[in-house]
């Protein structure tokens, strides 16, 4: 299986449009020693020609277009984009959805209350409908710890969705009334191969279904999107705590870092990263302290053979 990380930002991208933290300010005059990121995406293929797109961010023409075997030119209109699952109904996993108008109809694959968030406070499904099609939507179970799905244009891969305790966006109608679903995460196997990806952008906390499935795959890519619980508030640009938001801060005794030291077979990427988080700066104590426990931090246009 091939996986590109199309983005690896967190909603806002790397540098933030109207953001003057340290991090976004160092890197638009050129003092940091880091790069610049889309909003989080990736694309996942068994056979390299058809992919499955995981989550459509507001910058998917720019990843596009910076990843050639999305366009495989085999008719005046064409894409690779065989299928679209979405993780959460959040603007920077969907918004990207408006952009694909021109496609349509596209296969959807999302869960009961994604579903609902995009047919009332952020209407995509309803608003599509008028573009060929529109968005046709799959259904993702999430009754189980472990709920399998297999999409027709990936017949070698298996997937394997996994309820994650988060909360649902602003313009939710159970914003504040949590619900399984709301969040989830996805095991990717490729069934030639053997070998499997865990993908969760959006991981707030180390839930009892986790460790098994996350201890067995080869590859996990997961939430970075903080280093620390009150980042937002230390660089002065926000008032809500990693807890709030449904992510796992990196540091502390029971951060990422200290989870994923448990343990030993898979290779450890984080994806989703704020801009206000230390470890984009290549030459920061953060990021050494990352490679030190063998984390990698993941960047755009970076591809996995799995
Ligand atoms: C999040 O995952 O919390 C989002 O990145 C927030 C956003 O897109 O505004
Ligand atoms: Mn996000
Ligand atoms: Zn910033």
């Amino acid at each position: 299986m091939k996986v590109q990380i199309l983005g690896s930002a967190a909603g806002g991208g790397f540098p933030q449009w109207n953001c003057n933290c340290d991090n976004c300010s160092g890197l638009r005059n050129g003092t940091l020693n880091a790069k610049a990121r889309t909003q989080s995406s990736i694309a996942v293929s068994g056979n390299g020609v058809d992919w499955v797109l995981f989550n459509a961010s507001p910058d998917i023409r720019a990843q596009l277009a910076d990843f050639a075997p999305m366009q495989p030119a085999r008719a005046k209109r064409d894409t690779a984009i065989g299928a679209i699952v979405l993780m959460d109904s959040q603007i920077d996993h969907t918004t990207g959805l408006l952009m694909l108008r021109e496609g349509c109809p596209h296969p959807v694959w999302c869960t009961d209350m994604v579903y609902q968030d995009l047919t009332s406070g952020f209407p995509l499904f309803n608003m599509l409908e008028h573009w060929n099609g529109g968005l046709v939507r799959q259904r993702i179970t999430v009754d189980q710890p472990v709920n399998r799905f297999t999409i027709p244009c990936a017949p070698t891969l298996e997937f394997i969705a996994v309820p994650l305790i988060s909360s649902a966006p602003p313009y939710s109608p159970h914003r504040n009334d949590p619900h399984p679903g709301d969040n989830i995460g996805v095991l990717i196997r490729d069934l030639e191969s053997g070998r499997s990806l865990f993908y969760a952008p959006g991981l707030g906390r180390i839930e009892a279904h986790l460790p098994g499935m996350m201890a067995e795959a080869d590859c996990l890519l997961v939430d970075g999107t903080l280093w620390q619980e009150d980042e937002l508030i230390r660089a002065g640009v926000g008032d809500k705590l990693g807890v709030h938001m449904g992510h796992l801060p990196q540091s502390g005794e029971t951060g990422m870092i200290a989870f994923l030291d448990t343990l030993e077979k898979p290779r450890k990427i984080l994806i989703h990263i704020n801009n206000t988080n230390p470890i984009l700066v290549e030459d920061s104590a953060e990021r050494a302290q990352l490679t030190a426990h063998g984390i990698e931090v993941a960047e755009d246009g970076m591809s996995l053979e799995l």
